[in-house]
């Protein structure tokens, strides 16, 4: 927007220190690259950035390779953490000087039944009261935006029965490439941030405590859920950072109501498997920036009309995919014999047929932008 000369306000509830070091998931889509890199904000990102031409899935005892890169003509996926991308927004952000506001409080939308919506705050013990043409609600799954019109919208929720305890450690990545791993103890995944830097996640209990991961307990339940797949070096390394995340599926929709628009988890949220929440928000705002650059040159409304439909396409696909991946590679505590061995069938299937390998890397690639 603001390549667009759309003036804006940012307003954050927390702290610039937090939100730049809360980890969170970290593969990035080609669309989503090229979007940060037309956006001006990429210089980082490529110098830092791990290209990946696949990923592996592990189960019955055996590793395999989906060739992301040859099965969908080309893509890959970028390995970069969510929060750099937040610092180098951030970053761009200040340096064009238009406002951002950390740590506000007290915020409340008003009169979104009209043309000029307002967003009162407090913030550093002085009141600000915007008056609007648009508010963009990218405020998280506890979103102020989404309660203040609940009432229009139609939530669909899916809880899965278990979280994933993630940890950040000090260890050489065991692979080049994302392990995802099928085992009987339960999911585990191996991912990374940096050469140096490990990101490593074990299906854990939706209610888990932290305190009954000791050091021991972590390395020794990923080495049984890796190395059943093969012998691969696991390095052990000091434990960053630990914290368990409930999974779920979710939409509310429309995203829209008046001239608020909800983006990203304000709007939905596709439990981690398939890596998608954070290219669903870029999605989003992608095409919201240009319904409001549409609007802004020319006064049309076309797209901003359609922009619930418009995003709700790729959400409800993403949000299909990722239940799929989750559904196939999780031990589901209520799980029949016979459900057990239809997901062992199925992971057989995407590793071994052509077309069914091409659906799963073409929906972890990407699907292409319509805009
Ligand atoms: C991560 O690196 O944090 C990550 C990678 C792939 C996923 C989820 C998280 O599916």
């Amino acid at each position: 927007m603001h390549l667009q000369g759309i003036d804006s306000v940012v307003i954050e509830t927390r702290s610039r220190e937090y939100v730049e070091s809360r980890i969170r998931a970290g593969v990035l889509e080609q669309g989503t690259v090229n979007t940060l890199i037309e956006s001006g904000i990429g210089e980082r990102l490529q110098q830092r950035g791990l290209l990946h031409h696949g990923i592996e899935l592990s189960f019955n005892g055996r590793r395999h390779r989906i060739d992301l890169h040859e099965l969908t003509g080309g893509r890959a996926i970028t390995v970069y953490g969510q929060t750099e991308v937040v610092k180098d927004l951030i970053k761009a952000r200040l340096d064009t000087g238009a406002p951002l506001y950390f740590e506000v409080t007290e915020t409340s939308i008003h009169d979104l039944d009209t043309d000029r919506p307002r967003i009162r705050f407090h913030h550093n013990d002085q009141q600000y009261e915007i008056h609007c043409d648009f508010i963009a609600g990218c405020d998280g799954f506890h979103s102020i935006c989404r309660p203040a019109v609940v009432d229009k919208l139609q939530i669909f929720e899916r809880v899965y029965p278990f979280g994933w305890l993630g940890i950040l450690a000090e260890s050489k990545p065991p692979s080049k490439e994302l392990i995802y791993c099928h085992h009987e103890r339960g999911f585990a995944l191996f991912s990374m941030r940096t050469p140096n830097i490990t990101r490593l996640y074990i299906q854990c209990a939706p209610d888990d405590d932290l305190a009954n991961w000791s050091y021991d307990r972590i390395w020794q339940e990923l080495a049984t859920r890796l190395h059943s797949g093969g012998e691969i070096e696991l390095k052990e390394g000091p434990i960053l950072q630990k914290g368990i995340t409930p999974m779920r599926s979710f939409v509310a929709q429309p995203m829209q109501f008046g001239r608020l628009f909800l983006a990203g988890d304000a709007a939905h949220i596709v439990p981690p498997t398939g890596a998608k929440g954070m290219n669903l928000a870029v999605a989003d705002v992608r095409v919201l920036a240009r319904a409001f650059a549409t609007y802004h040159q020319s006064g049309q409304t076309e797209l901003l009309d359609a922009y619930s439909a418009t995003c709700l396409r790729r959400v409800w696909r993403a949000e299909h995919f990722s239940w799929w991946m989750t559904s196939m590679l999780h031990r589901f505590p209520d799980a029949t014999p016979f459900q057990q061995k239809l997901q062992l069938a199925e992971l057989d299937y995407v590793t071994s047929s052509r077309a069914a390998a091409t659906s799963l890397a073409e929906n972890y690639a990407g699907l292409p932008f319509d805009v």
